[in-house]
């Protein structure tokens, strides 16, 4: 049989994100932001978001079927993404995808996003071995995760008991004046700085807490500890060393996101691991991993940063995985659902 011909859909925060995949092969992947109209808030407004994706969802569609030269008759289904993220922006997207795969009657599958992230590594570097491990980084979550069928057997093993990792890079970037979204901002702002100027705290890492807390994580002490650190030094009259500051937090985040992952592959026997999520572009968070697991003996999967941040294809190629397995589409009567935890692939 050929390989399953998927057009997915993804609207669950600020990105319009339409593609067209056929197996692990990318055909076109159309993403249109609506960034620039948070950026002054300082965070993504869910009205604003809801109403770019509505201005947004046709134009995105009818290029990404111009740039794959799929006409939509020949698609063999439609996925789109049905949680966790905004409901208002999710809904644009749901609705979208309902329509299409009522008018055309191509079966619809309503999928989980956080495995989108996972999923799309596989556009990069093929199928997946299994068991696998995953850290999951993201702007609204950080999970370490044990895969053993991308589609049937998702575990979170850990999460974050308050602030996502790219929360805490957001949030850190105001308090430094950097521009939204902070991730990359900091990034390039810490490649400019020593990671060893300022030593911020570790969160969940005292063997106290790591009795309870093994392979869950922290970021809003360490949040907390940049924003007294940067207050102190502007009471005292003191310049803030913006990259310092910035290479010195992003050590602790990463430093920490790393100990963790490595430390859950020796304790499961894991032989191969991957990262997903919009901080999963981070040019350190890249390095440390591959270097930490490496002594253990574990390959890391990274897959492409510019497919890290939210998109269609890492939709369309969970939409692939899923109809590869047989699973039944989901109907056209599901609703969007900002909570849905990650062991829940298909709706
Ligand atoms: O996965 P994503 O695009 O959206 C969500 O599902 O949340 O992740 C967005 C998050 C933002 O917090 C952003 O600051 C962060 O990913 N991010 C980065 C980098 N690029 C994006 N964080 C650190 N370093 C980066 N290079
Ligand atoms: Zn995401």
């Amino acid at each position: 049989m050929s390989e399953p011909l998927i057009l997915g859909i993804e609207s669950s925060c600020d990105e319009t994100g339409v593609a067209v995949v056929r197996g692990n092969e990318l055909l076109a992947n159309e993403v249109a932001s609506s960034v620039e109209e948070h950026v002054r808030f300082g965070g993504v407004v869910p009205e604003v978001a809801s109403r770019a994706h509505l201005q947004a969802m046709i134009p995105t569609l009818k290029r990404a079927l111009e740039a794959a030269d799929v006409d939509a008759s020949e698609l063999d289904g439609i996925a789109v993404t049905a949680g966790p993220g905004l409901v208002g922006a999710l809904v644009v997207g749901i609705s979208s995808a309902k329509a299409l795969a009522a008018a055309l009657d191509k079966p619809l599958y309503g999928v989980n996003h956080l495995v989108g992230h996972v999923a799309v590594d596989l556009l990069d570097h093929g199928d997946l071995p299994t068991p696998t491990g995953a850290l999951l980084v993201s702007g609204g979550h950080t999970s370490l995760l044990v895969v053993d069928d991308i589609v049937t057997s998702i575990a979170e093993v850990g999460a974050t008991i308050d602030d996502a990792a790219g929360e805490a890079y957001d949030k850190v970037a105001r308090v430094l004046g950097l521009a939204y979204p902070g991730g990359p901002v900091i990034d390039r702002a810490a490649q400019k700085g020593d990671p060893a100027a300022i030593r911020f705290p570790r969160g969940l890492t005292t063997p106290r807490d790591l009795a309870k807390h093994r392979f869950d994580f922290s970021f809003s002490g360490l949040k907390t500890a940049v924003s007294r650190w940067v207050e102190l030094r502007r009471r005292d009259g003191l310049d803030v060393p913006v990259d310092d500051v910035a290479a010195s937090f992003q050590e602790a985040v990463c430093d920490v996101l790393t100990a963790k992952a490595a430390d859950l592959c020796t304790e499961r026997g894991l032989t191969h691991f991957l990262i997903g999520g919009g901080v999963a572009a981070n040019s350190r968070l890249r390095t440390l991993l591959e270097e930490r697991l490496a002594e253990r003996g574990v390959e890391l999967r990274r897959p492409r940063p510019g497919l890290c941040t939210d998109n269609g294809a890492m939709i369309a190629a969970l939409g692939v995985e899923v109809v590869r397995a047989g699973l039944r589409p989901s109907g056209l009567e599901f609703s969007a659902d900002s909570g849905l935890p990650v062991s829940t692939v298909l709706v």
